[in-house]
């Protein structure tokens, strides 16, 4: 623990609960949010007492520097209840060692573990009758870390506030996904802020997103910036590629620093290499796919990350080429998301010791 550090937090629970008001039956991802927030405030050098409190505005002011400069990182993960009603994370540490990484590039202090970890523990203890229960379903945390000092010039602040929000979340995609290979905007280059979860890096993908949406494609798959020749990630997800009975996923930091190194990724990597799935992490040409697309070896394409878990892709467009990806009978992207899901949900052993219990 770090010196000095108060770890015990304030809690001030919410007067009326809205839980009765909340309509799970038509839960849209990310819209609702449950009755408690996790707050924790950086000044005058050092981490103040953690707080949970009734989920509310922020008291910031317009010059708070987080509004001018993009000083924010977050997270995603999820909290899981099984079918006796336990409740579970999936790799928490994985989340709060990405967070400081994260923070780190953005010239932000590492947030404390007790402050994550156990944190995110009592506020799913307060709020995990938001934890909502059907198929598929999961209560989504977001931490959120941002630069509160009021001063518009353009430095690191000096203060600074750590929330965790929750959500009680079904499918982040609830359609069929066709992606689009992106070969004139680019997400992240060399050196850059690619492989941090900064909050900027999702705006910037908007507009192109936007596009490619009203072409009838509901991803990107973003390129490398320099030639436009390697296939990186979704921006939502990170990305497989199966060409035969090959499994391809580009490489993240640290031999790439554009690509968020996903958790999701990291757990499918090692699921589909424990089940003896042939994984090439490796820089992945553009050409090698549509060629193996137009032969018959590309046999699908899926994503992974927290939100989506595993999403299958229905279709593909580069430039003026475009095929249908119709899922094989022995689909990795199901086999490893019925895997993966089978540990997030308590459904099978869990070997690997990613599955956390809230007790
Ligand atoms: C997640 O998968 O948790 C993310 O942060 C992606 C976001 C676009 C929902």
């Amino acid at each position: 623990m770090t010196a000095d550090l108060k770890t015990k937090f304030i809690i001030e629970k919410i007067k009326e609960s809205k839980l009765s008001k909340a309509d799970f039956s038509h839960l849209v991802f990310g819209k609702l949010f449950s009755d408690h927030m996790l707050v924790a405030d950086y000044f005058d050098g050092t981490w103040q007492t953690p707080k949970i409190i009734p989920y509310q505005a922020l008291p910031y002011e317009p010059s708070a520097k987080v509004f001018h400069y993009g000083q924010a990182v977050f997270e995603g993960m999820k909290a899981y209840k099984d079918t006796a009603g336990n409740v579970f994370l999936f790799r928490p540490e994985e989340n709060f060692k990405r967070i400081n990484q994260s923070a780190e590039r953005l010239g932000m202090p590492s947030i404390p573990k007790e402050y994550f970890i156990d944190g995110i523990k009592e506020l799913i203890k307060l709020d995990k009758d938001w934890i909502p229960t059907g198929m598929g379903e999961s209560l989504y945390l977001r931490p959120v870390y941002i630069a509160t000092e009021n001063a518009v010039a353009a430095s690191p602040s000096d203060s600074y506030r750590f929330m965790v929000i929750t959500s009680p979340a079904a499918k982040y995609y609830s359609g069929d996904v066709k992606v689009k290979i992106e070969d004139r905007y680019s997400r992240a280059c060399d050196g850059g802020v690619g492989y941090a979860k900064a909050a900027g890096n999702y705006a910037a993908q908007f507009y192109p997103t936007e596009k490619a949406k009203n072409e009838g494609f509901q991803q990107i798959i973003w390129t490398d910036s320099g030639q436009h020749k390697y296939l990186e990630e979704a921006g939502t997800m990170n990305m497989f590629f199966r060409i035969g009975d090959k499994l391809l996923t580009a490489p993240t930091i640290p031999e790439s620093t554009r690509i968020l190194p996903g958790v999701t990724r990291k757990s499918i990597i090692r699921l589909a290499t424990d089940h003896n799935i042939d994984v090439e992490v490796r820089p992945i040409e553009i050409k090698e796919v549509i060629e193996a697309a137009k032969n018959g070896q590309l046999k699908e394409i899926f994503g992974a990350g927290t939100a989506a878990t595993v999403l299958p892709i229905v279709g593909l467009k580069y430039k003026d080429y475009y095929t249908d990806l119709p899922k094989p009978d022995k689909s990795y992207a199901d086999f490893l998301k019925n895997k993966i899901m089978d540990i997030q949900y308590n459904r099978a052993e869990d070997p690997y010791g990613w599955r956390i219990k809230i007790d």
